[in-house]
């Protein structure tokens, strides 16, 4: 055998060059680690939000670091929304070979009080969108033989939390989605994963993050020890985007510091 260099070997695992990809709420907290991520592994990548400002700065923080990104402004909370932020990606960077749904919202009032418009808009952006994105994108992704599908849910997918009721519900048929896309496009080159983060420090989580007593409860519900950082995301994302994760699919990867196992 002849001897390959290290960067040889982890480029031919995890290399992107060439690739395009979309993330929708790329601007911020983990949406945004994993587009900074994705580009510095080689792809060109859209990010998709409603707020420009922050999307520009998104944009300028990754170039800055040496990579290709584009600012997609598109607002997911409806189908047409999201269709329409689809085909403006697709303006800009081109059909992708990688999605990353991470867009998502918590409006965690409790199931007493929660009405008709809370669990329409709560629906509408953490799973309609990726449907609509997925039936966009992923026979696309099948008739050219590649293609990766990420999106992120919830630890309450798995386990009532904080009374946030619609919320888990929207992160558990999240799961089930992406298990139902891998097996229509498996066949096909296609694979679809869902990264399951227990608490992350982020802007979703500003109101429960400015309590130190309950900040310092979640760590130890961890086996780790401390919460997440949007940046325990960027890994993860590259090697299931990558052609070395070609056997990984319709999996539910926790990524919790073993939150979900104490
Ligand atoms: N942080 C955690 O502890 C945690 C735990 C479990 C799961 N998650 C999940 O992880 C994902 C990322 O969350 P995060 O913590 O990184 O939150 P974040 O920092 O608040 O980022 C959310 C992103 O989604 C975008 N977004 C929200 N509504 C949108 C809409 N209608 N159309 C387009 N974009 C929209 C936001 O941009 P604009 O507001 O500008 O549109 C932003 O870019 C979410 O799906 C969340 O449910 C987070």
């Amino acid at each position: 055998m002849t001897a390959v260099s290290v960067r040889a070997h982890l480029e031919s695992l995890f290399s992107l060059e060439g690739r395009t990809a979309i993330v929708t709420g790329g601007s911020s907290g983990i949406g945004l680690a994993i587009a900074t991520s994705l580009a510095l592994a080689g792809a060109t990548t859209a990010l998709v939000a409603r707020e420009e400002t922050r999307l520009d700065d998104a944009v300028r923080q990754i170039r800055a670091a040496g990579a290709e990104a584009v600012a997609v402004p598109g607002d997911l909370s409806s189908r047409d929304g999201a269709r329409a932020a689809a085909e403006a990606a697709v303006l800009a960077v081109g059909e992708p070979d990688i999605l990353v749904n991470s867009a998502g919202i918590n409006l965690r009032p409790p199931l007493d009080e929660l009405d008709d418009d809370v669990w329409d808009a709560t629906m509408g952006v953490n799973l309609e969108a990726p449907f609509v994105l997925g039936q966009r994108f992923g026979p696309a992704m099948a008739s050219r033989g590649f293609g990766r599908i990420i999106s992120i849910s919830s630890q309450q997918a798995h386990r009532a939390f904080v009374q946030s009721g619609a919320y888990g519900v929207s992160k558990a048929g999240l799961e089930g989605l992406a298990r139902s896309q891998a097996e229509a496009w498996g066949e096909r080159g296609v694979t679809s994963n869902v990264l399951v983060p227990g608490f992350v420090l982020t802007a979703l989580n500003r109101r429960l993050a400015s309590d130190p007593e309950r900040v310092e409860a979640l760590a130890a519900r961890t086996v780790v020890g401390r919460n997440g950082v949007a940046d325990d995301f960027a890994g993860v994302a590259v090697w299931l985007a990558s052609t070395s994760a070609a056997y990984v699919t319709g999996q539910s990867i926790a990524v919790d510091g073993g939150f979900s196992v104490h």
